[in-house]
Order: structure tokens, then C-alpha cells, then sequence
């Protein structure tokens, strides 16, 4: 039986444990790829730190030393950061070596040209670890496009903001003590910028937007909205009105034309994305032939993210034809002028709004009103604090007949 030769970069959460398991379940592989698998080299930062790692594995911090190791056949990078990882893996493809990653910050500035080093290289560049975790998004979608049209992905990529938004919903605490939480339990770093400012999500959509589009958008024209500014009334009010608010990454497609968002939405009742709760991520994408499919699960943690590496890994020696088709669609610019409906929490009707039809939840000091306004509109009665908050509706394409212009 021949053998597979895998180099590890990185042994933190995620690499630790894909070696644990690569080690606890060799005659799987065996069986799944009719080879065997041998781990052969690790790449750390710190030498000194205590790892359990076998005897005759190659434990180091240069990734010379791990490169020159014979007939390497596939890298699993989980390290952190774009560098020094991009130009490791550049190297590594172009070597022929196959490559999976659980890194979005590196895949979402580096993919396309790392792909295109895969390419010249003969060689594989596979991440469904980096995208929602053990959730099986990126398979998934390859799959369906090979005959479906995708027309709209809306999902919650970031377990953290999930939580968060949960947290002030469930215990009716403010935001503050929903991220403190968060730290507690070891879902959000001390340094919460990268999850509750969008940052996470934005690189995972720009990850899944390579993926259906081909293509990356011009970054600064994608709206990216966090949940910092979002308080326990703005939920209340919401939720008293039938809706909840969850941090969505959304991508539409219709007429070749494409729009990618990063906020937070208001997602009616039956709405896929309704329940999903805690520091779960889930995806919900409608394709033309399969109708709407939802997947749902843990978007991080050790083991979840080891799946889908491994699942990957064993797709690599499984696979003939790893090609993917993409839609033709041009990417829109976020256009703040544009009428659209939203749900404006307020504590009482903007005197410059004329909002004739007042929706659900109607209370002495928190409101909610059904909208249609352009963003600009809503920006400037937020800054001149007339209204709380705003919420795009999640739900693509929905015609919402009962709202009214909101005139400013
Ligand atoms: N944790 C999750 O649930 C999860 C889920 C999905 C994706 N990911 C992604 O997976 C990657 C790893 O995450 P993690 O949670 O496992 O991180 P982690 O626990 O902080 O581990 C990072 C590992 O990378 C090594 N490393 C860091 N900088 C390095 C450098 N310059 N050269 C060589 N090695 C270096 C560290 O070495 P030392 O051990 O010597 O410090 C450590 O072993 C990240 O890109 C993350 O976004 C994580």
C-alpha cells in the first residue's frame, strides 16, 4: 500500500486535533483512500512549548526545514493571519503539493491567486473548514451548482455575533455584558473587532462569492455593518413585533447582477434563519431546481473544523475532476439611494417621517415601523436620533405591501 505524506502547519485548536484525529483513525483512511496516511512533519511558532507529538514526526519552526522534507504530498494549514501562511502555501502548490486551509483571512485576500498557483502547479486548493466550520457549505454548493442556478445564499457565519445576539435576547442584557459573556465561555478573543465588527463574516461571504461568482467584489463597495451598535431595546422592540435580528452575510443574484451584504437583518417568523440560535452558524440557499435548503451546525471548534478539514482531505484522493462552474453575474456596488424595506425601531414616529401605517409592536416608547426609505435616509434620522436602529428584511425578494415611503 502506498503512502500519503501530510506536513501540518500549525498545531494550535484546529491542528492539534486534525492530527489527533488523523492518528486515532488511520485504518479509516486506509479503507476510504486505499492508502496509507503518515503525518510527517509539524510547523509551530514556539519551539519550547510542550506537544504531544509522536517520535520521528518533524516538529519545527522553519518552514525551509519542513519543505525539504521528500515527496510531501498534501500541506493542512491552521495558523493564523494571511502571513506567513499565503506565501507557504504559494510554495507548496506550486510544488504540486495539495493544500487544505481552515484560514478565511488568508483565503479571502489571497484565494484567487492561490488558485491560480494550484493551477500551474497541478494542484489542489481545498477550505471547507474556512467557511462555517464542520458545516458543509462549500461542498455543498459545488454540488449544486453544477446543474442549479443559486440565487441567493443568506447565512450566519459568525458564531459569536450569533451568540451575542442571542445572549441579549434570552437574558434581556445589554451588549456589553452579552460580549463579556461571550469571552467567559471562549467565543469571542479579547480583542472581540474581527467577529462583532462583520470582519469574520465579510471574509467567509468574500470566500463563498469566489465560489458562485468566479470573482471577488470591489471591497469597499460591499456594505459591512457589526452588531456593536445594536442594544437590548432594538431587539425588544423587534422581537415584540414578531421579527428577530440576526447578523446575516447575504448573497443575491438576479438578472447577472449580484449584491453582497454584511449586517444585521430582520428576519421574520419562518424565515430559515429564524431559530437558529447560540453560537450556531447556518446557510440557507435557494437554488432554482432544489427549492431552499438549509444547513445548520457548529461554524468553529476543534473538532467540527478538523471535519471538514479531513473531509476535504479524503475528497482530494476521491475526486477526478475538482473543476466548478460558476454564475455569470456582475457584482453591484451597495447603492444608498435606492427605495428599499426595512424595519426602523423608534421611540415614536419621526416628526420628519410621514409614516402612515404604524406595524405590529406598537408600544408607548419603543416602536417598530415597517418602512420603505433609501439607507441614506434612515442614516441621516439615525444620526440626528430620530429613529434607534435599522434592519434590512431577510428573505430575498420579498414584496412587502404594507409599507409606505418614509419622507424625509
Ligand atoms: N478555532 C476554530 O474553531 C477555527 C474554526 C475555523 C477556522 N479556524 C481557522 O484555523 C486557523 C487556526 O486557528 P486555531 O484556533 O487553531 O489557532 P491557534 O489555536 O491560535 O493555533 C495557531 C497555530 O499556528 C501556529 N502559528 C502561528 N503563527 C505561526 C507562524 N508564523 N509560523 C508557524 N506557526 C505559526 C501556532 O504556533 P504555536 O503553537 O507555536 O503558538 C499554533 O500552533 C485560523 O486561521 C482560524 O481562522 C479556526
Amino acid at each position: 500500500m502506498t503512502t500519503i505524506k501530510v506536513a501540518l502547519l500549525g498545531f494550535g485548536t484546529v491542528g492539534s486535533s486534525v492530527y489527533q484525529t488523523i492518528q486515532s483513525r488511520r485504518s479509516k483512511f486506509e479503507r476510504l483512500i486505499g492508502k496509507k496516511v503518515e503525518i510527517v512533519g509539524v510547523l509551530i511558532q514556539d519551539e519550547t512549548k510542550q506537544r504531544n507529538i509522536a517520535d520521528g514526526i518533524l516538529v519545527t519552526s522553519s518552514f525551509e526545514e519542513l519543505l525539504a522534507i521528500p515527496e510531501i504530498d498534501v500541506i493542512i494549514e491552521a495558523i493564523n493571519g494571511i502571513e506567513p501562511g499565503a506565501g507557504y502555501l504559494s510554495r507548496a502548490l506550486e510544488k504540486g503539493i495539495h493544500v487544505v486551509t481552515a484560514n478565511k483571512e488568508l483565503l479571502a485576500h489571497e484565494g484567487q491567486s492561490l488558485r491560480e498557483t494550484a493551477a500551474k502547479g497541478h494542484a489542489q486548493l481545498k477550505f471547507e473548514a474556512a467557511v462555517a466550520g464542520g458545516v458543509p457549505i462549500i461542498g455543498t454548493l459545488q454540488q449544486l451548482l453544477q446543474v442549479n442556478e443559486v440565487s441567493n445564499v443568506e447565512a450566519i457565519l459568525n458564531g459569536t455575533s450569533n451568540y451575542i445576539l442571542t445572549e441579549i435576547a434570552e437574558n434581556q442584557v445589554g451588549f456589553q455584558a452579552a460580549l463579556h459573556s461571550a469571552q467567559k465561555h471562549g467565543y469571542a478573543e479579547a480583542d472581540p473587532g474581527n467577529d462583532v465588527d462583520g470582519w469574520d463574516a465579510f471574509y467567509k461571504l468574500m470566500i463563498l462569492c469566489e465560489l458562485l461568482l468566479g470573482k471577488q467584489p470591489d471591497w469597499t463597495q460591499v456594505s459591512r455593518r457589526g452588531i456593536r451598535g445594536i442594544t437590548l431595546a432594538d431587539i425588544q422592540v423587534v422581537e415584540t413585533a414578531g421579527w428577530r435580528i440576526k447578523h446575516i452575510a447575504s448573497l443575491q443574484v438576479k438578472e447577472e447582477k449580484a449584491q453582497l451584504r454584511v449586517e444585521p437583518m430582520a428576519v421574520p417568523e419562518g424565515h430559515p434563519l429564524y431559530e437558529v440560535s447560540g453560537v450556531d452558524n447556518a446557510v440557507s440557499i435557494q437554488g432554482d431546481l432544489a427549492g431552499n435548503l438549509k444547513l445548520q451546525g457548529p461554524g468553529a471548534g476543534a473538532l467540527p473544523t478538523a471535519s471538514a478539514i479531513l473531509e476535504d482531505f479524503v475528497q482530494l484522493y476521491k475526486e477526478s475532476d475538482n473543476r466548478n462552474r460558476s454564475i455569470d453575474a456582475s457584482i453591484l456596488a451597495e447603492d444608498s439611494n435606492r427605495l428599499q424595506d426595512w424595519l426602523a425601531t423608534a421611540p415614536s414616529i419621526p416628526k420628519t417621517a410621514a409614516v402612515k401605517q404604524r406595524w405590529k409592536g406598537k408600544q408607548a416608547d419603543n416602536n417598530a415601523y415597517l418602512v420603505s426609505a433609501t439607507e441614506g435616509e434612515l442614516e441621516k434620522l439615525l444620526q440626528a436620533g430620530k429613529i434607534c436602529n435599522f434592519f434590512r428584511l431577510a428573505g430575498a425578494g420579498r414584496e412587502i405591501a404594507d409599507t409606505v415611503p418614509i419622507l424625509i
